[in-house]
């Protein structure tokens, strides 16, 4: 509460931004074909309009992400980077990739990230993000990032705070090369569905306060609730390739 307080308090207003069409809860049912493209195909039909399918990789093999390219597939969620370079040599023979980055971010794997992914889902603290647009300045590179945004207390995540987000947001949101492009959250295990609503419902706000178009909100066991508070990216890994198989 004092963090939305606070937030409402130090942003400023809200820029205008396109929003996806709202949708019906009743037409988000989980997947539940036997096959990866089957599963990808019954996914992509039950996500609203303006909310894309991030394929969470990690943990899969490279034959897997071959296996979802060619039933259509291009964006893939990574989170460790040693894992998804090897992956990404074995792919090379592909059409390029739309690779995302979805892992706590370490500062000394900010450069490999900067050169392997276009894409930044957790970017959680203001020093990482100084750090990484020097990176990207000195690669000549310009990632999207998401800022990572913790709404409750939860000991297992990183995240900033609402209200320091807000406080920074003058800084944060002008770190170019970086191009601010939304907000990420995760929902704490142990919340219900309602109270996952509202917390997708916080972020959302938030996100169109800063003026930010995209959400990158739900995974495998939340996604309706997060696609119906208007995330722009779910992120779904077990949902879609099944167990993870490499540790
Ligand atoms: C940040 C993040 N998003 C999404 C996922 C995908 O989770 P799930 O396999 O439950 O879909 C993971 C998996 O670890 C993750 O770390």
């Amino acid at each position: 509460m004092l963090a939305t307080l606070l937030s409402k308090i130090w942003c400023a207003p809200a820029a205008t931004v396109p929003r996806p069409t709202p949708i019906g809860v009743s037409c988000l049912t989980r997947p539940s074909s036997e096959s990866l493209a089957g599963r990808l195909a019954a996914l992509q039909a039950e996500l609203p309009p303006g909310c894309r399918l991030l394929a969470v990789s990690k943990g899969q093999p490279a034959d897997r992400i071959r296996e979802a390219v060619a039933a259509g597939q291009r964006s893939f969620g990574e989170s460790r980077l040693q894992e998804a370079v090897l992956k990404q040599a074995e792919l090379a023979d592909l059409a390029p990739l739309d690779w995302h980055f979805i892992g706590r971010l370490q500062a000394n794997k900010a450069r490999g990230v900067v050169r392997h992914f276009g894409t930044i889902h957790s970017l959680d603290s203001l020093e990482l993000a100084r750090r990484l647009a020097r990176i990207a300045a000195e690669e000549q590179r310009q990632p999207a990032v998401f800022f990572q945004v913790k709404f409750r207390p939860d000991p297992a995540k990183t995240g900033f705070d609402p209200a320091e987000l807000c406080q920074h947001w003058p800084e944060l949101g002008g770190l170019a090369p970086l191009r601010p492009l939304g907000l990420m959250t995760l929902a704490p295990l142990g919340l219900d569905e309602a109270e996952r609503r509202v917390l997708f419902g916080e972020c959302d706000a938030l996100a169109t306060q800063l003026g930010l178009p995209e959400r990158s909100m739900g995974m495998s066991g939340d996604w309706p609730e997060a696609a119906e508070a208007g995330s722009t990216w779910v992120r779904i890994g077990s949902g879609l390739f099944g167990p993870r198989q490499i540790q």
